[in-house]
């Protein structure tokens, strides 16, 4: 089953959503198989944003992620990857539709309130950076009727 890296931006905590974006994924079917609330340090923040060093958002986009907590999880189900960058949206806010977490909750690129993982090699670096394998907690959903 494929897993994907979520990260819910210090927005979200700031504006009370979690419970809201959490339940976008949640209610898809999506499975939380790791979850941890943080806050980042400066150089993990640069590793995790290293492809966009020297754009001209770069500084911006580590102040706002650096700007409070934020929440990390990790998401499983059969092209986890995919499913969950359709849910969140495109990066640019311009873009995402209604019904989409940016589309719905976002108005600012640069303050788009989820990250999610755009590749398989992505997300195994991204998970990673925020989770050990023993954070990972794998669990069954057999006698859950609903599914
Ligand atoms: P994210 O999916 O977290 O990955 C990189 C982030 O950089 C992106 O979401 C946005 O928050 C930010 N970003 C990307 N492009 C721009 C842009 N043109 N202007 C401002 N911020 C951007």
């Amino acid at each position: 089953m494929e897993k994907t890296l979520v990260m819910l931006k210090p927005g979200v905590l700031q504006r009370r959503i979690v419970g809201e974006v959490l339940s976008r994924f949640e209610r898809k079917g999506l499975k939380i198989v790791a979850l941890r609330l943080l806050n980042l340090d400066r150089a993990a923040v640069e590793t995790h944003y290293r492809e966009h060093k020297g754009k001209d958002f770069y500084e911006k986009l580590l102040e706002y992620t650096l700007s409070g907590p934020v929440i990390a999880l990790i998401l499983e189900g059969e092209n986890a990857i995919g499913m969950v960058r359709r849910l969140v949206g495109p990066t640019d806010v311009r873009e995402s539709l209604p019904g989409t977490i940016r589309g719905d909750y976002a108005c600012r690129t640069r303050l788009n309130i989820v990250h999610a993982s755009d590749s398989p090699d992505s997300a195994e670096r991204e998970i990673a950076l925020f989770f050990k394998p023993q954070d990972i907690v794998e669990w069954k959903d057999e006698n859950a009727p609903w599914f």
